[in-house]
């Protein structure tokens, strides 16, 4: 392949049996970006895992999916807020609504809410720009 061919393809950048696949050109992928996404995995696989599952689809009735959603894809603050606050509304999500409560992880540092928003927008079939640290700082100086 000459230099100046970007390698596209499935990048599996986790290394483990639970795959994170990026499916854009390798060059894309900031490395600072990536280490984000790593970090945020440990985040989920602590606080969100028994909710929301391994592959982001949550479970029926009880907790909403994780894929391809509003929450997950849309709007950095409406995501944060959710992560930070949490909800006990019943929000109808892709038509369904979910009984359970999504507890508020205010407690977690502004690394660990930007990392693990930062991996559920590039897992499970998802794909969104990153989160920042300084953007879940903004918020909480904005909001809280
Ligand atoms: C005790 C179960 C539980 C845990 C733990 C939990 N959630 Fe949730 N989550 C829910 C429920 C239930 C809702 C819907 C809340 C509502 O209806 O008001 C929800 C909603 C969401 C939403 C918005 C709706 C959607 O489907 O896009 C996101 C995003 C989300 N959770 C991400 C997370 C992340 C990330 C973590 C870990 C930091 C986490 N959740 C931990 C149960 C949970």
């Amino acid at each position: 392949m000459g230099c100046n061919e970007v390698k596209k393809g499935k990048t599996n950048i986790s290394g483990n049996d639970n795959p994170i696949i990026l499916e854009v050109p390798e060059p894309e992928i900031e490395a600072k970006v990536v280490a984000q996404i790593l970090q945020g995995e440990k985040v989920y696989m602590q606080y969100c895992l028994v909710c929301h599952q391994e592959t982001g689809g949550g479970v029926s009735g009880l907790n909403p999916p994780l894929q391809d959603t509003e929450y997950v894809l849309g709007e950095k603050n409406r995501l944060i807020e959710i992560l930070t606050k949490g909800s006990n509304v019943g929000l109808s999500i892709k038509g369904n609504t979910y009984s359970n409560a999504m507890p508020g992880f205010g407690n977690l540092s502004d690394d660990d809410i930007a990392n693990v928003a930062t991996y559920i927008r590039n897992s499970f079939g998802n794909r969104a720009d990153p989160i920042t640290k300084e953007e879940v700082s903004q918020y909480k100086l904005v909001y809280d």
